[in-house]
């Protein structure tokens, strides 16, 4: 594909994303957060819906558990053209109520599509939600949680949601592990530089 191909393919993706009112979610909603970061990042990063401040913004993950998930990417090193950062929802579901199966599947073809666009090599998925919605089972999270799976050439890794770790300190560090392990991943394939030694 061209690039001026793919923007035309981007363009009609974000276009069916802002027209789409598949489960409702859209009437209570200011924006449909479609994504941040690059258009063909290596690193895809899924998270579970917007919350009030992406609902405002129309970006994903710029509200606290956002912040947090940007400064373990900033400690790794990460550019804003190596992730992509969406989720599994693109509206707001009200009160921040957790999506319900119906509204995971009714976004999934527009999640899908933006996945063949951005093609990434590895993917970060953040909570249970993020898994259920990407596999379409629910996960165990002590189960799944910091192991790569592979899948048609793709590395898939499940981790803690930044907000579980705003309400439970001690899960930032299984976070911050699991960064670590897609960094080296994606300087394992060639995808982003090695970061030098830390020198302690
Ligand atoms: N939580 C998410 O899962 N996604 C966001 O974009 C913000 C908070």
């Amino acid at each position: 594909m061209t690039e001026a191909e793919f923007n035309a393919n981007w363009d009609a993706f974000e276009n069916a994303c802002k027209a789409c009112n598949r489960c409702g979610l859209r009437n209570n909603a200011t924006n449909t957060v479609i994504y941040r970061g690059g258009k063909h990042a290596p690193l895809m990063i899924v998270g579970e819906a917007p919350g009030r401040s992406e609902d405002l913004e129309g970006l994903p993950f710029v509200g606290q558990s956002g912040q947090l998930l940007q400064s373990l990417l900033s400690t790794y090193g990460f550019g804003e053209e190596d992730y992509h950062i969406c989720n599994i929802c693109k509206c707001r579901p009200p009160e921040n109520r957790r999506p319900e199966p119906s509204e995971i599947m009714a976004c999934k073809r527009l999640l899908s599509v933006q996945f063949k666009l951005v093609r990434p090599k590895v993917v970060l998925l953040c909570g249970s939600t993020a898994y259920e919605g990407f596999f379409g089972e629910k996960p165990r999270m002590s189960d799944v949680r910091g192991k790569f799976l592979e899948r048609n050439g793709y590395y898939i890794m499940t981790t803690y949601h930044p907000a579980y770790a705003l309400r439970d300190s001690k899960q930032k560090l299984p976070i911050y592990e699991d960064l670590g392990k897609v960094r080296s991943k994606l300087e394992d394939l060639g995808l982003v530089p090695k970061l030098p030694p830390v020198n302690l």
